[in-house]
């Protein structure tokens, strides 16, 4: 009876340590209501900027591939959200495949399909991948929600050998960005 009873403290104790991982990542690494609190701060102080919305001004259009737009633009600015001036770069994905960056500069809010943005955080937010907040909005500035339905902020895809996080990692000059 006592080795049974001893058993199964073990299983528990497997399993609670099992609940305690599964707990941390249950509570996804983004998504979060702070973590879409946050990603509508920055669309607004996009917005004031004219960096986003229905005034938004216009850099270069140029040719770009999956998972990004097929014609891209590619802003790396500072702005003030929640009251502290944070690196911001913002990328605006073009489509359909195909189509030409002359095409997209005459209307461009008919080909935006979304808008990918990076956020230097504070340090500490995510040490191990150098404190981004990654965002990806549609093109009217709701968060985009991922096939799960969870929405597309915070710690993004952390984790999984797939999404922002996963493939930044290897941009050159190991500052998880690839133009500069
Ligand atoms: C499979 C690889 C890949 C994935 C996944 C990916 N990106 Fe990118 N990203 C790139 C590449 C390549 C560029 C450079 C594109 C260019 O301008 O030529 C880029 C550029 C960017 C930029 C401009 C800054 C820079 O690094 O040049 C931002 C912002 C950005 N991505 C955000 C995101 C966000 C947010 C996600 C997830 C929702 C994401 N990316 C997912 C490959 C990826």
């Amino acid at each position: 009876m006592k080795f049974f009873l001893s058993f199964i403290t073990v299983l528990l104790l497997m399993h609670s340590s099992v609940n305690s991982q599964s707990g941390t990542a249950g509570t996804k690494p983004y998504g979060s209501p702070d973590d879409i609190a946050y990603a509508e701060d920055v669309w607004e102080a996009m917005t004031g900027l004219r960096l986003a919305g229905e005034n938004q001004l216009h850099g270069r259009f140029y040719p770009g591939s999956e998972p990004h737009g097929y014609v891209l633009e590619t802003f790396d600015t500072k702005m003030s959200i929640q009251g502290t001036e944070r690196r911001v770069l913002i990328k605006r994905n073009y489509g359909p495949e195909g189509v030409a960056p002359e095409t997209v500069a005459v209307s461009p809010e008919g080909h935006l399909e979304s808008v990918t943005v990076m956020i230097k955080r504070d340090s500490g937010y995510d040490t191990q991948n150098l404190d981004w907040f990654w965002v990806k909005y549609l093109p009217g500035g709701a968060v985009a929600k991922d096939t799960m339905g969870v929405s597309q902020a915070g710690r993004l895809h952390k984790g999984s050998d797939l999404g922002c996080i996963a493939c930044h990692s290897a941009a050159p000059g190991g500052d998880y960005l690839f133009t500069r």
